[in-house]
């Protein structure tokens, strides 16, 4: 089907190495525009996105998630964050956080991943490439890294529902993975 979006959806592919040069202001603006128009349970938009732009913010981004990773309890990737390991943010220029409202959001986890999912076609659509991140859902309601997340002027209200990378590709783009057949019923 000749359609743009259609073609969009179909060619999407999670990148994860970036060439060093900023995203334009304007196109990131694009993306997460693109973002603030997913659908919301009860359409009560009670998202927030949380932009970081730059290395020298997302370095630091990088440090704070791996000591709060470290903590007690807050684990799972603990095995991933001695030494120099970065926590797999692909060097990409942009990174975005998206939290759910949360009381105000009917559905938290469906709404974030709602704007989150726009964003990443958005982001290829543009011609740019991008991943989803999702080491910080698991520190973040860890205290440290909350309170970092809240000088970020991320909102105490709300949940981190996912995070991706953002940047100008350095590869050709890859081919889409081969659907796996046999899960899509449709009954007549
Ligand atoms: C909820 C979710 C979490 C993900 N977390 C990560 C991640 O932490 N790091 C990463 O490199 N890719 C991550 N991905 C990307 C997937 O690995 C990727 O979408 C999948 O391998 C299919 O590849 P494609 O996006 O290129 O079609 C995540 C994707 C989703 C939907």
């Amino acid at each position: 089907m000749d359609n743009e979006v259609i073609k969009a959806i179909l060619e999407r592919r999670s990148i994860r190495s970036f060439k060093p040069e900023p995203v334009p202001d304007g196109v990131l603006d694009t993306i997460l525009q693109a973002g603030s128009f997913a659908p919301t349970a009860n359409g009560t938009q009670a998202w927030h996105i949380t932009a970081i732009v730059g290395q020298e913010k997302i370095a630091e981004l990088d440090a704070k998630l791996k000591e709060s990773s470290k903590i007690e309890g807050f684990d799972r990737y603990r095995k991933f964050v001695s030494g120099a390991y970065t926590i797999n943010f692909k060097n990409g220029p942009v990174f975005v956080i998206v939290g759910s409202h949360r009381t105000e959001s009917v559905c938290p986890v469906e709404d974030g991943t709602l704007v989150l999912g726009n964003i990443l076609l958005a982001a290829h659509a543009l011609e740019l490439g991008a991943c989803w991140i999702n080491q910080l859902v698991a520190v973040g309601e860890e205290p440290g890294f909350r309170s970092y997340l809240t000088s970020l002027g991320f909102p105490a209200t709300h949940l981190v529902i996912g995070s991706a990378v953002i940047g100008i590709p350095a590869s050709p783009h890859p081919k889409a993975h081969k659907r796996k057949p046999g899960q899509i019923n449709v009954v007549n």
